[in-house]
């Protein structure tokens, strides 16, 4: 599998490419079989249809790796939070957590419930190419905690930043109620077939930089290890988004650094790059233009190279409304440019 050798640093023929996001609504096959489930959560727990949609882009954009099609959200909801996705208002908890008596009301081992994940996960690895890899993923401890203390998606973060410095106790136990959550998860999805995993830290970049440590990266990287330690053949992705003022403070055990599109990929290089491999980190609104996508990869291939240590990726999900033609392109675009003879 050519995207898991580039995570562990092999060389490759090409350098290997797959999109955030790359299952959704920009692609007509993923609206069509959308509202055959119903909506996005039914989607989400049937795994026949769940399997149709993470394949659609291996078929459509020729990508080289696979995501699981889910949310990150489905652990909170299965932990006890009622979850909805209000149409153009995003998703929605029925409950907050930000007192003892609400955190001690959370379901534990509700990795256990998620089965409809793991069902998922084997359906596809059955019917994905044996080249081709499967990621698997999840939440980090952070940016889960966020969305059930605030209930909702937050520009500010209020609730949640309250309780870091006015309970950062309370704040801790959440955080390791769902860190301790996310290893049994990643751990079945692994077991069920994933050939990779990546954590999402969305909302890393809402804190000050000790705040994010103690909060943030402890916990994601809490996850990682036990999963290195248990599985260390399963190559980890992680993605704190926003933080490139903090890059020289990062470490860890794990493989692959996610680079978001407002850090620069030579600043990412300079500071990570000979300890982890790097993954981004087009700009997504460059897919508006086939000219800006084109010199966005030229630029990002001739910092990066095209021997080993990079995964072409975008800096952040695709949005809805980016042409599919863009991204069928920027596929071609980067496996041709970067192909060596
Ligand atoms: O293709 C893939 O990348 C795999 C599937 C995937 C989804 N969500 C599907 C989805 C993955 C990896 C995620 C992760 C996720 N979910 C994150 C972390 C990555 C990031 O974008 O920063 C976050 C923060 C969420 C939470 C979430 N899910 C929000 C805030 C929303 C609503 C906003 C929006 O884009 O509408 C979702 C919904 C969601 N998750 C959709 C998809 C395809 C859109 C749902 C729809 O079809 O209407």
């Amino acid at each position: 599998m050519i995207y898991v050798d580039a995570c562990f640093r092999k060389e490759t023929s090409y350098t290997p490419i797959w999109l955030m996001r790359q299952a959704g609504r920009y692609l007509k096959e993923y609206m069509q079989v959308r509202s055959q489930a119903g909506d996005f959560l039914s989607l989400c727990k049937n795994p026949e249809l769940a399997c149709e949609v993470t394949l659609q882009p291996i078929d459509i954009l020729g990508v080289d790796a696979a995501i699981l099609f889910s949310d990150i959200l489905v652990v909170p909801m299965e932990m006890g939070l009622d979850l909805e996705f209000l149409k153009g208002e995003g998703p929605k908890f029925s409950q907050t957590i930000r007192d003892e008596k609400s955190l001690s009301l959370l379901k534990e081992n509700s990795f256990d419930k998620l089965t409809y994940v793991y069902d998922a996960i084997a359906l596809i690895r059955e019917r994905l190419s044996e080249h081709k890899a499967l990621i698997g993923f999840c939440g980090a401890p952070w940016t889960l905690a966020t969305y059930m203390i605030e209930g909702e998606g937050s520009k500010s973060y209020g609730a949640s930043k309250k309780i870091l410095y006015q309970n950062p106790k309370l704040a801790h136990k959440l955080l390791s109620k769902v860190a301790d959550e996310l290893k049994g998860y990643m751990e079945n999805q692994i077991k069920a077939g994933v050939d990779a995993i990546m954590i999402f830290d969305s909302w890393a970049s809402a804190l000050e930089e000790c705040a994010y440590f103690e909060f943030g990266w402890e916990y994601m990287l809490d996850v990682s290890n036990y999963i290195k330690e248990r599985y260390p053949h399963i190559p980890i992705t992680l993605f704190p988004k926003g933080i490139s003022s903090y890059l020289d403070r990062i470490y860890g055990n794990f493989d692959v650094f996610g680079v978001d599109w407002s850090t620069p990929m030579g600043l990412a290089k300079e500071i990570l790059g000979d300890r982890y491999v790097l993954q981004g980190n087009l700009e997504p609104a460059r897919l508006y233009s086939v000219e800006k996508l084109r010199s966005g990869v030229d630029e990002i291939v001739d910092i990066m190279g095209a021997r080993s240590g990079h995964i072409f990726n975008l800096g952040h999900g695709m949005i809805p409304d980016l042409p599919r033609e863009s991204a069928i392109e920027l596929v071609k675009y980067v496996q041709s440019k970067t192909k060596r003879g």
